[in-house]
């Protein structure tokens, strides 16, 4: 298929999980594509499954500067950009007095403060028309134990979704669009960045979270990036300021 065939395309966090996923599909589908990480591993490894036409840039999504750097890198390889996937992000559910300053900051340094900023900075290199799609989540959209400050940063990009369409699309041919995924298997859910080493433990967290799932299982990355693909290409050419929620009936049932 070639949905997405003569479109330039930058994608956040595309070195693991949904964003690495939607990057093979992209490219599938007749994109090019640039992807950020930060993780010099997980870089690497993208770097390895992606390919060589495929630029794979270190960009701190907190870091204001490294992301100035990564619209100047976008310039250089690609010119224009039709496309945006905004997916980098962290999640750190813990019961709420259990929050830091710290723990707090990174949340919505990383998942809030990276793509309000982002966007801002990937404004000139925008064509028009161009799809910029948002990665929030399920937890935006309804009360879920322990999700707390971050169910709060998604419900942040899911808001700024919707008023940038009224800032930017008559103005910039721009249309914002977010997906809000239910729990997807990913390497969000690894030892590493659970902090759960005993790896019975980990079995019963996931087996937990899938039996809250009215369809009975975790989602899975290409389930996601399907969905990416059509508010990226033309076919969604008039669908504007959805959240389209990939939850398995999580929130509605
Ligand atoms: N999995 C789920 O259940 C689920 C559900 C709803 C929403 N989401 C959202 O989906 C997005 C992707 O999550 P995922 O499940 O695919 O997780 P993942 O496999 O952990 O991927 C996260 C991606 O974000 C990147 N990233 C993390 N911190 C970053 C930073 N400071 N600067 C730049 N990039 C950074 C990571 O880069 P490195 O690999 O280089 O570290 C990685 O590419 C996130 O926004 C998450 O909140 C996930």
């Amino acid at each position: 298929m070639n949905r997405l065939a003569g479109k330039h395309a930058l994608i956040t966090g595309g070195t693991s999980g949904i964003g690495l996923e939607t990057a093979q599909r992209f490219l599938a589908e007749g994109a090019r594509v640039l992807v950020t990480g930060v993780t010099p591993d997980s870089i690497e490894k993208a770097r390895k499954i992606l390919g060589e036409e495929v630029p794979v840039v270190r960009a701190d999504a907190r870091d204001l500067d490294a992301q100035r750097d990564l619209v100047e890198q976008v310039g250089r390889h690609f010119g224009r950009l039709d496309v945006v996937f905004l997916n980098a992000g962290v999640s750190d559910w813990r019961p709420f007095e259990a929050h830091t300053e710290d723990s707090f900051d990174q949340l919505f340094d990383t998942n809030v403060k990276g793509v309000f900023f982002l966007t801002q900075a990937l404004l000139p290199v925008l064509a028009n028309p161009s799809s910029v799609i948002i990665n929030s989540s399920n937890s935006a959209h309804g009360g879920y134990g322990m999700a707390n400050a971050y169910a709060a940063t998604k419900a942040a990009v899911s808001s700024l979704m919707q008023s940038w369409n009224a800032d930017l699309l008559a103005s910039h041919g721009i249309r914002f669009n977010a997906i809000s995924p239910g729990p997807v298997d990913t390497p969000l859910y690894s030892s590493a960045k659970l902090g759960i080493e005993d790896q019975a433990q980990r079995a019963v967290l996931l087996e937990n979270i899938a039996s809250h799932v009215p369809l009975g299982r975790m989602g899975r990355p290409e389930e996601i990036a399907e969905a990416v693909v059509y508010l990226a290409s033309d076919a969604a050419a008039f669908t504007v300021g959805q959240d389209l929620v990939l939850d398995g009936g999580q929130t509605i049932l």
